[in-house]
């Protein structure tokens, strides 16, 4: 096996991964449930669904044999001027669960992508109407991918440093927080009063990789409101908090004002095959409903709308309607909001939050709260050790875990948090 782990480290570059890292990864043999299994024999526990994508468990039967099925009947196809019966099925299955505004479902592959199509989308819906607007706006520390659009839209870092001079100018608001709402809302409104916005586009109630950062619906709605009185799309990248993330099925579901146009991926597909969808309402379709062939979307992928990965959707979509995988989410609610308020007055702990199957751990040290911080490496190699699979976001501990995970499953990284955070 070593042999395998070689050939790795000559061969390929990993995400996210320095090509002087020491550390060999570790080789995944298979998965099942909730664990990932070594090629030397270990079971770790995957506490953060592997990059926030899977909702049922590894190797899901039901996901599985829906993509076998498929991949024995049409494996792919073009999308442009052909379509399958996955791709229509996964569309009806979406608009039955979508805010009811959404009415066109556009295919990508990842969420980068679908933040891609969201931003052109809204900005050609603007050239379409013969008034473009350029601004867009968005929040301070957003993380919406890794193309260039999306990084355009996403916090400058040390993620983005290198491209910095390539990367289109937003405005920025700040993260909203209970003592900043006026000022936060004030702000915004200057922004939009200066009429040349075409589009506000926001991480709805947590942002994720900036470390589960949660805000309240209420400002949210506010802003929606504003932004829509005054003719701007909202764009809700729903990549991470979509498919029961938050508690509903939508992070959009909490609000009143829903967005003109949201980008889905991760759980999509449960976790299984590459897919994301950008969904818009009937406003934003009609700028494009016109036989002048110079106003039509004019973007696509080779693997749009890919018939296993909507097989693999529509199977994820049929195991999270189940009144059982409702019951699951809601469990792991109200598990995480109970260890949240038993660990949040802990020493070691600056923050505590909690939302839906999100809970997250701001811990102390004298650096700053950052993805940086030094002691993601420290967390990252003691849960390790300890088979669960937490990849912290710098200080940010947090746990999102599939919702097949059981009580006495959840219990064992509570616990294992607990007793890590003793040691510091
Ligand atoms: C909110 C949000 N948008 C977009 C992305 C980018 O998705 P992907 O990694 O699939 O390109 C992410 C990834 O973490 C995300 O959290």
């Amino acid at each position: 096996m070593t042999d395998w782990l070689d050939k790795d480290k000559k061969n390929i570059w990993h995400p996210f991964t320095s090509l002087t890292d020491e550390t060999h990864p570790i080789l995944i043999t298979s998965a099942s449930g909730i664990y990932l299994h070594t090629h030397d024999g270990r079971k770790i526990i995957d506490a953060v669904s592997s990059w926030w994508t899977n909702l049922h468990g590894h190797s899901n039967p039901h996901i599985a044999k829906a993509i076998a099925n498929q991949a024995n009947t049409l494996e792919h196809v073009i999308f442009a001027g052909f379509t399958h019966e996955p791709a229509i099925k996964l569309s009806e299955n979406l608009l039955t669960i979508l805010p009811k505004n959404q009415s066109k479902i556009f295919f990508s592959d990842n969420g980068s992508t679908a933040v891609e199509v969201g931003v052109k989308m809204a900005l050609q819906y603007w050239y379409n109407k013969g008034t473009p607007k350029k601004k867009i706006i968005a929040l301070r520390g957003a993380y919406h991918g890794d193309t260039f659009g999306s990084m355009s839209v996403g916090e400058r870092s040390i993620f983005t440093d290198p491209f910095s001079s390539h990367l289109f100018a937003v405005d920025f608001i700040d993260f909203p927080t209970e003592e900043n709402e006026q000022a936060v809302f004030a702000h915004f409104k200057t922004i939009v009063d200066s009429t040349d916005v075409a589009a506000f586009i926001v991480e709805p109630l947590v942002q994720a990789a900036a470390g589960m950062r949660i805000y309240s619906p209420g400002l949210l709605d506010r802003l929606f409101f504003y932004a829509q009185t005054k003719d701007v799309l909202c764009i809700a990248d729903e990549v991470f908090t979509g498919f029961g993330r938050t508690g509903k099925l939508f992070a959009s579901d909490y609000l009143v004002n829903k967005p003109d146009i949201m980008t889905l991926s991760k759980g999509l597909t449960g976790g299984s095959m590459p897919l994301s969808i950008t969904t818009c309402s009937e406003k934003v379709a009609e700028a494009f409903e016109t036989d002048d062939f110079l106003k039509t979307f004019f973007h696509g992928h080779s693997y749009t709308g890919n018939p296993l990965a909507c097989a693999a959707a529509n199977a994820s979509f049929e195991l999270l309607m189940r009144e059982e995988c409702q019951q699951s989410i809601w469990r792991i609610a109200s598990m995480h909001n109970q260890f949240k308020e038993d660990i949040k007055h802990h020493p070691a702990i600056k923050e505590a939050r909690s939302l839906g199957t999100i809970v997250a751990l701001e811990l102390k040290n004298e650096e700053e709260t950052s993805y940086s911080n030094s002691i993601r490496k420290k967390i990252y190699s003691y849960f390790l050790e300890q088979n669960i699979l937490l990849r912290p976001l710098g200080n940010v501990i947090y746990i999102v875990p599939p919702y097949v995970i059981s009580k006495d499953e959840l219990t064992t990284i509570y616990q294992a948090i607990k007793k890590f955070l003793n040691s510091l």
